[in-house]
């Protein structure tokens, strides 16, 4: 069904409820047959074309790349900065995420010339075009704002938390670890799940419902490393399978795509590394 949906350009769902009556389209990123529209034009003296995917469900039909230009001389200087301006003063109806404008939320990831990235922390291209689309192979809910609930679902089923078997020695105390222990999770813990790491993932393309994917799985290694968590083999066992962890290829387009600076492939490589040393 998902591959069905993927291979599509356009996927229509069933309503959902007969009393609803309506009809659902969702599109998909890989799909943008542009239409070129032509661009607003006002006098500009450092002038700047961004073509941005568009997609509305309201009014279904094939997405398009719609051409705004803008004077970069009267706007701040990152990609984020440019799509605020085009929301406020040409087109109200342009949709993206956004709330930190610092890189922490992770909200604003799309890609931005043919590379995932931080709307907030990417400087706006100089000369030329810069072509904006959502994250790539994502169900499109409108514009550059994507589905994330099957990501979000992958996190939720590494069970992102500290489990402990034993409570600690004075209830309420905190659980301590020693700086080494702690600095184990460095690398880990500063993942602010923006997806751009798994949407630029071959593998993740492929098997988006049965492979976790680099951030699931830089998530399940954060707490299989955690000295002060009880359930490292049962954490191994869970995504010791097939298509949940080994569909991992170690191409590495996910270090590449982190906008943190963060190795997702390498913290792959050592539960499959501890998948190897338990019996
Ligand atoms: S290293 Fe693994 S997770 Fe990262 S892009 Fe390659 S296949 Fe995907
Ligand atoms: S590992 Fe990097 S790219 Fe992947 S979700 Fe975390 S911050 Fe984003
Ligand atoms: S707006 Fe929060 S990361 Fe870009």
């Amino acid at each position: 069904m998902a591959t069905q949906l993927v291979r599509r350009a356009i996927s229509r769902v069933p309503p959902l409820s007969p009393a609803a009556g309506a009809t659902i389209f969702r599109a998909h990123a890989a799909e943008a047959q542009a239409q070129q529209v032509e661009p607003t034009r006002k006098p500009v003296s450092d002038p700047k074309t961004f073509q941005i995917y568009r997609w509305n469900p309201d009014s279904p039909g094939k997405p398009e790349l719609q051409n705004f230009e803008i004077d970069l001389k009267e706007c701040g200087p990152m990609v984020l900065d440019a799509l605020i301006k085009i929301k406020n003063e040409i087109d109200p109806t342009l949709t993206f995420r956004r709330s930190c404008r610092e890189g922490i939320c992770g909200s604003c990831a799309m890609n931005i010339d043919g590379r995932n990235g931080l709307a907030c922390l990417t400087k706006i291209p100089t000369g030329g075009t810069s072509m904006i689309t959502p994250l790539p192979h994502m169900f499109v809910i409108k514009d550059l704002v994507v589905d994330m609930t099957n990501f979000y679902n992958q996190y939720k089923s590494i069970e992102p938390w500290l489990k402990r078997k034993n409570p600690p020695e004075t209830p309420g105390k905190e659980i301590l670890q020693s700086k080494g222990d702690r600095k184990k999770l460095d690398g880990m813990y500063e993942c602010i799940l923006c997806a751009c790491c798994s949407t630029s993932c071959p593998s993740y393309w492929w098997n988006p419902e049965s492979y976790l994917g680099p951030a699931a799985l830089l998530h399940a290694n954060r707490w299989i490393m955690d000295s002060r968590d009880e359930y490292t083999t049962e954490r191994l066992d869970a995504v010791n399978d097939e298509f949940k962890l080994y569909r991992c290829h170690t191409i590495l387009n996910c270090a590449k795509a982190c906008p943190k600076g963060l190795n997702p492939g390498m913290q792959i490589q050592n539960i499959k590394k501890l998948e190897r040393l338990t019996p």
